[in-house]
């Protein structure tokens, strides 16, 4: 799968949405994450976020290491799964605990 990480974070650009064949990059409040169960490795994603926060999850720097977990357990946190859809599902109104949890980021 690929992961979204920390320059995501208060900033949204939302490019990476449109690019996605299986529509698996889901919105949370401050951050979008990408469904691991749902994500088909096809990569359109990653080049076209303009602040490079998009990575293969072999290929996440150290320092963000844990926005793997945090696009995974995104999923778990309130049950939504695999709903196969983020644009029926909506954007969702919370965010992974760290990621919540951070001060203003990107700004
Ligand atoms: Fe975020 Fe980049 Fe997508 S800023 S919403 S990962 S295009
Ligand atoms: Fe979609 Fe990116 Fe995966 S475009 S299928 S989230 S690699």
């Amino acid at each position: 799968t690929y992961v979204i990480a920390q320059p995501c974070v208060d900033v949204k650009d939302r490019a990476c949405v449109d690019e996605c064949p299986v529509d698996c990059i889901y919105e949370g409040e401050r951050s979008l994450y990408i469904n691991a169960d749902e994500c088909v490795d096809c990569g359109a994603c990653e080049p076209v976020c303009p602040t490079e926060a998009i990575f293969y999850e072999d290929d996440v720097p150290e320092e963000w290491e844990d926005y793997t977990r945090a696009n995974i357990d995104f999923f778990e946190l309130k049950g939504l799964g695999s709903p196969g859809g983020a644009q029926r599902t909506g954007a969702l109104d919370y965010d992974d605990p760290m990621i919540a949890a951070l001060p203003p980021q990107n700004e």
